[in-house]
């Protein structure tokens, strides 16, 4: 059996597992895939083991930069993104680090929610991880301006410095945000303490504005409430992006992409029932 997992610590709540063995099921593919708790103080000698025989491996927090630094070759975005979170044994041996989470992002809006990149007004919160995952990709879908804003305000600056050739990228504290946009995506961990970024309701226009926030449970995000408070004409949160990079991971090491739509929707109804 062709053997594949997901990396982490902690990995007991990682849903890979159960939407890569969906993939699995619904494509016919033959494989196993299993979350593995790597020790804090040796993620490299746990890839390297499990790599002497196992195919591919996701990598979640907090090892995405170790796998950055553990991959032998690194794709274009993995590169952008400074971070990995898919590792694909190649046919000689060496590891190829991937980033499938922008990708994941830019579909799920794209694809999933029909709502096209080019030409918009983007603001995105945050300037950790996350965000710079998403930013070459978003800035490929060719956006009017992408704005990010973030509670630090020079790791903000840093990111667009360094994204300043993928498109129209510029940086800014929160307080200085005023003027409405088309797309908020929320790429801080706020939401994870059921906190907000001091956001000021003139940046929805109301009944036109799509708020995402990367974030996702079984209740909406307090970003999400805010953004429906103020009249978002539509509220999403960050599950698809899950199930879209997963699938992208899938797409990399199988050559096959799976149908994500059945299997986001069973996540959806676990998540509910949960
Ligand atoms: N759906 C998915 O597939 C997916 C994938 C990746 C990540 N995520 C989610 O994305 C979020 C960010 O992850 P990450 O890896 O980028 O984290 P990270 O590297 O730790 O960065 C955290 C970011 O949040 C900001 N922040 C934290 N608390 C804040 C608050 N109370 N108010 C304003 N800003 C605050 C930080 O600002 P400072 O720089 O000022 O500290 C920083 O920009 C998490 O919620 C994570 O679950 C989702």
């Amino acid at each position: 059996m062709d053997r594949y997992c997901v990396f982490g610590n902690p990995i007991g709540h990682s849903k890979s597992p159960l939407i890569h063995r969906l993939f699995a099921a619904q494509t016919g593919e033959q494989l196993s895939y299993d979350a593995v708790l790597a020790p804090l103080d040796d993620f490299a000698g746990c890839a390297r083991g499990f790599f002497a025989s196992g195919l591919g491996g996701n990598v979640t927090v907090p090892f995405k930069e170790q796998a950055f630094r553990l991959a032998d070759q690194l794709s274009e975005r993995a590169q952008r993104a400074g971070a990995v979170n898919t590792l694909k044994k190649l046919a000689d041996g060496r590891l190829l680090g991937d980033n499938t989470d922008g990708a994941g992002l830019v579909r799920d809006l794209t694809v999933n929610a029909g709502f096209p990149l080019a030409g918009r007004r983007i603001l995105l919160l945050g300037a950790g991880g996350a965000v710079r995952g998403v930013l070459e990709p978003l800035l490929a879908e060719r956006p009017a301006a992408l704005l990010i804003a973030n509670r630090t305000v020079a790791k903000a600056e840093e990111l667009a410095r360094l994204f300043a050739d993928c498109g129209p990228v510029s940086a800014s504290a929160f307080d200085g945000l005023h003027e409405p946009v088309d797309l908020i995506v929320n790429g801080t961990s706020a939401s994870l303490a059921g906190e907000l970024p001091p956001l000021t309701p003139s940046l929805i226009v109301p009944g036109h504005t799509l708020c995402y926030d990367m974030m996702y449970g079984k209740q909406p995000t307090a970003f999400n409430r805010w953004a429906a408070a103020h009249g978002a004409a539509r509220t999403l949160d960050g599950l698809g992006m899950l199930v879209e990079q997963a699938a992208e991971a899938f797409y990399l090491w199988r050559g096959v992409r799976p149908d994500s739509a059945p299997v986001l929707a069973e996540l959806r109804r676990q998540l509910a029932a949960g």
